[in-house]
């Protein structure tokens, strides 16, 4: 729990990374995933709750005295010194033997893959290689656990998906706990073990990526991880094997979801039902055993690998198709009435 000056920013939040995990906090800005990172390093105390690392209470410990260390998204180097200086700080200032502190560098170097970049300053290196000398510096001295506060939010995109691949190796191959920071979902998802989605100040969900993408259990995750297309309804029947929601256009949804808490569900409960754009398809006359809805095509985007349909309800509320670009026609159906078409089990339910 955390307090700004009397504003409560993080609630009651309970959150334990198992040894060796990349934990992701995933959420928009402002939902407290620095301030989680920086009670967790020691640069902020909790309002309230505890720290625990390894089991031992370090809420009340500086952060130098944690086995914690911190990647932020500015690299923090020293403009002054070379690369080797940058990294070898602090086992300088523990006063390390002079070849321990080499050998360990070139470790380090080695594992981002800087090798012979020690003379070089953090002003002739490029955005990408600085970040792989705060890294190289953060894990010098075998931390339990790295934190990283959007440490490729500065890269260009190319760059950034390449150090997404590296520094998920590099986590491999050191073992060493990750807890990770970052408002790209995209990002959370390649990189996670776990995720834990935060919203104001709490959890809404924790899982691996593919439950958090593939069985939201909120509203606000099915909406702010990847493209979602949500119809809100009411239950109109339950049973054994599936449920029925009758969505404000009045057609009726089915799900067969085994993993779905029935009991939970009772008949006129309001519900979400959220389908992803890639489940549906557009089709002229729909196939049996399948949902389908009727809609008028708006509009229709190439976006490279998909094409993408906007499509539009009885009721004027819009809903999303993407097809794999190979596999649609090219003939112009804008305007025209269709349906959008899904599998019973492609539709996950949100309780409202
Ligand atoms: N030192 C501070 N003083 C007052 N408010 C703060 C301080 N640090 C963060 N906040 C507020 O706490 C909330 C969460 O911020 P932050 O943890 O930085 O979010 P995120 O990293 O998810 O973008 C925001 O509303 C922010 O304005
Ligand atoms: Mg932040």
């Amino acid at each position: 729990m955390k307090d700004f000056g009397g504003q409560r920013v993080i609630e009651n939040l309970n959150l334990e990374a198992k040894q060796g995990e990349f934990l992701t906090l995933l959420g928009p800005s402002g939902c407290g995933k620095t301030t989680t990172l920086r009670m967790i390093a020691g640069f902020e105390e909790p309002t309230g709750g505890k720290i625990l690392l390894n089991g031992k209470d370090v809420s009340q410990n500086q952060p130098y005295e944690r086995d914690v260390n911190t990647v932020f998204q500015s690299y923090a180097l020293f403009p002054h010194m070379n690369i080797f200086e940058n990294i070898a700080f602090g086992l300088k200032l523990k006063k390390l033997p002079k070849e321990e502190i080499k050998k360990r560098v070139k470790e380090a170097l080695r594992l981002v893959r800087l090798e012979g970049y020690e003379e070089r300053k953090p002003n002739e290196i490029s955005g990408g290689q600085k970040q792989r000398v705060a890294i190289a510096r953060a894990i010098i001295n075998n931390p339990k656990v790295l934190l990283l506060d959007e440490p490729l939010g500065a890269l260009d995109m190319k760059l950034r998906k390449e150090m997404q691949i590296e520094l998920k190796h590099l986590q491999q191959k050191l073992g060493i706990t990750f807890i990770y920071v970052t408002h790209d979902q995209e990002e959370a998802l390649v990189l996670s073990d776990r995720i834990a989605v935060m919203n104001n100040g709490k959890v809404e969900q924790l899982g691996n990526p593919s439950e958090i993408y593939e069985r939201p259990k909120t509203k606000f995750v099915a909406d702010f991880i990847g493209e979602t297309n949500l119809f809100e309804g009411a239950v109109s029947h339950v049973s054994e094997n599936c449920i029925k929601v009758i969505i404000d256009d009045l057609s009726e949804i089915t799900i067969t979801d085994p993993l779905l808490d029935k009991l939970s569900l009772k008949k006129n409960a309001n519900v979400y039902v959220a389908v992803r754009p890639e489940k549906m398809k557009l089709v002229s006359s729909a196939e049996e055993g399948m949902n389908k809805i009727k809609v008028t095509v708006k509009e229709k985007i190439y976006a490279g690998s998909v094409n993408k349909t906007i499509a539009a309800l009885s009721k004027g509320n819009e809903i999303t198709i993407n097809e794999l670009t190979g596999n649609t026609t090219t003939i112009n159906d804008i305007n025209k009435s269709m349906f959008a078409q899904w599998d019973y089990e492609d539709g996950v339910v949100i309780l409202q």
